[in-house]
């Protein structure tokens, strides 16, 4: 059989425990891959007390595996470069011989950050909420064909100039924006002093390289950063990231055609969280959503903000399974709801005297009365489940009867903790590293 690329990816609005996941698959992979996004994701591993959010680097370097860093991720250097450092030293990696950087890839500038900060400030109340990590001004840089490349580490007198085209740009463009504080000198200093620990890091050009380890075998995971209503062109525009964060996004940000996708797995929260703004249809704004929130330590891994959280939305993921061709999902965070009474999730809208189960983008989610079917609480602990039968029955009805039947998908695990072994698996054979082929 022809060897193909897995995906795993967020179907909510990010956060939905994606970090932990990939950490956990990677025993079955050689190489994890991100596609898109950059240091506005955050994803958490934890493993025997200790833990590791990353921005930058693929989520299986903590299993010694190769990570890929996508063509279309956009990257900050010393984001990447401390990320790289904090790995070396607190977990004995020797991280240089497994991250491959894209030649094509976007570096973010200092002001790319300075610009988002100052685009944020020009919006007044109808701020997207963005991390101020850089990555829409990095983006248009893209598109707008101005990107500086980071296959420009081998020709430093290139990016230099190039640097300095692009700076003016900014600079010019800045005027015409609010001011913001913004340290340019110290920016920079931290951006080319970190340059320098690059250097040595392999550069590959993305297309081909994918091509070569799949021909040698070679098993590929593409991990996706945010989530898939945060998409560019399928999420809740405006008020997304800058990304094709749905499976799509695997085939540009790797350079590989749709025939070479195979096994697609959404994650799913068992609850829903958004950081940032836009709309939210089953947010709790009330002591149930504060109570999401401090059970479920609710706040930003890469910003720290609060985020909103609410229940369980159908009309959403049912969009979303079908966006990206989910094959099977994870449920994240079972734990989290072990002590509540009821349990609501929403069915579907009620959307201008219309009954809506699956949502698309010309339905304005402001606009929607979401209608919940109650479910009984287990109110009993989850945690120290090791199989789904071992979970309460009541929350077996909860995942049999959400998941399964009124999304038609299956499970492939669930998770009840935030450390490493907390993983059910339902339907997966984790392989030994030594029936990888070598
Ligand atoms: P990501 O961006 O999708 O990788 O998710 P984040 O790392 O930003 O947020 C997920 C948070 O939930 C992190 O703090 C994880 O440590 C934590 N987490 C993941 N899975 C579970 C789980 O099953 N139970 C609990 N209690 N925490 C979890
Ligand atoms: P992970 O990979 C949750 C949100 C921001 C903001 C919007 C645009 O950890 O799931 P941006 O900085 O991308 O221009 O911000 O997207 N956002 C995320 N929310 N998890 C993320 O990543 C996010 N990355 C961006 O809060 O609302
Ligand atoms: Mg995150």
């Amino acid at each position: 059989m022809e060897n193909k690329i897995d995906i795993l990816l967020g179907l909510q609005f990010g956060d939905e425990g994606k970090g932990k996941l990939v950490d956990y698959l990677a025993d079955n992979y050689h190489v994890i891959a991100r596609f898109q996004g950059g240091p506005n994701a955050g994803h958490t591993i934890k493993e025997d007390g200790k833990k590791i959010v990353l921005h930058t680097l693929p989520s299986g370097v903590l299993r010694k595996k190769i990570g890929l860093i996508g063509k279309n991720v956009v990257v900050d250097p010393y984001t990447l470069y401390n990320e790289m450092k904090d790995v070396a030293q607190n977990f004995g990696i020797d991280i240089y011989q497994l991250v491959k950087l894209s030649y094509g890839a976007n570096f973010i500038l200092p002001t790319h950050k300075w610009l988002d900060k100052a685009a944020e400030e020009a919006k007044g109340d109808k701020k997207i909420g963005s991390t101020l990590k850089g990555i829409s001004p990095t983006y248009m840089d893209k598109t707008g064909r101005n990107g500086l490349l980071l296959g420009l580490i081998g020709d430093i007198e290139k990016l230099h100039r190039q640097y300095k085209k692009l700076k003016e740009k900014h600079l010019n463009l800045l005027k015409t924006l609010p001011a913001v504080d913004f340290n340019l000198s110290e920016e920079e200093d931290k951006f080319f002093n970190s340059l320098q620990y690059l250097y040595d890091v392999e550069v590959v050009e993305t297309s081909s390289w994918v091509h070569e380890q799949l021909a040698q075998g070679k098993k590929i995971l593409a991990e996706g950063a945010q989530g898939t209503m945060l998409d560019i062109d399928w999420g809740t525009y405006p008020y997304v990231t800058s990304s094709n964060t749905c499976a799509a996004g695997v085939c540009t940000g790797l350079g590989v055609s749709p025939k070479l996708i195979g096994k697609v797995t959404g994650t799913v929260k068992a609850y829903t969280s958004r950081v940032g703004g836009g709309p939210f249809p089953t947010e709790q704004e009330n002591e149930i959503g504060q109570l999401l929130r401090s059970i479920g330590n609710e706040y930003g891994s890469t910003t720290g903000r609060d985020r909103r959280c609410g229940w369980l939305d159908l009309p959403l993921l049912r969009y979303a399974i079908r966006l990206n061709g989910v094959d099977d999902v994870t449920v994240t965070k079972l734990d989290i709801l072990d002590t509540f009474n009821k349990i609501p999730v929403c069915t579907h809208y009620e959307y201008r005297g219309e009954t809506i189960y699956t949502w698309n983008p010309s339905i304005p989610l402001n606009d929607v009365t979401p209608h919940y079917r109650m479910y009984d609480g287990w109110e009993s602990p989850t945690t120290d489940a090791l199989t789904l039968a071992e979970l309460p029955k009541k929350a077996q009805t909860y995942l049999f009867n959400v998941f399964e039947q009124r999304l038609g998908t299956s499970i492939r695990a669930v998770t009840n903790g935030p450390d490493r072994k907390n993983y059910i698996s339902v339907t997966d054979q984790i392989a030994s590293p030594a029936a990888l082929v070598a």
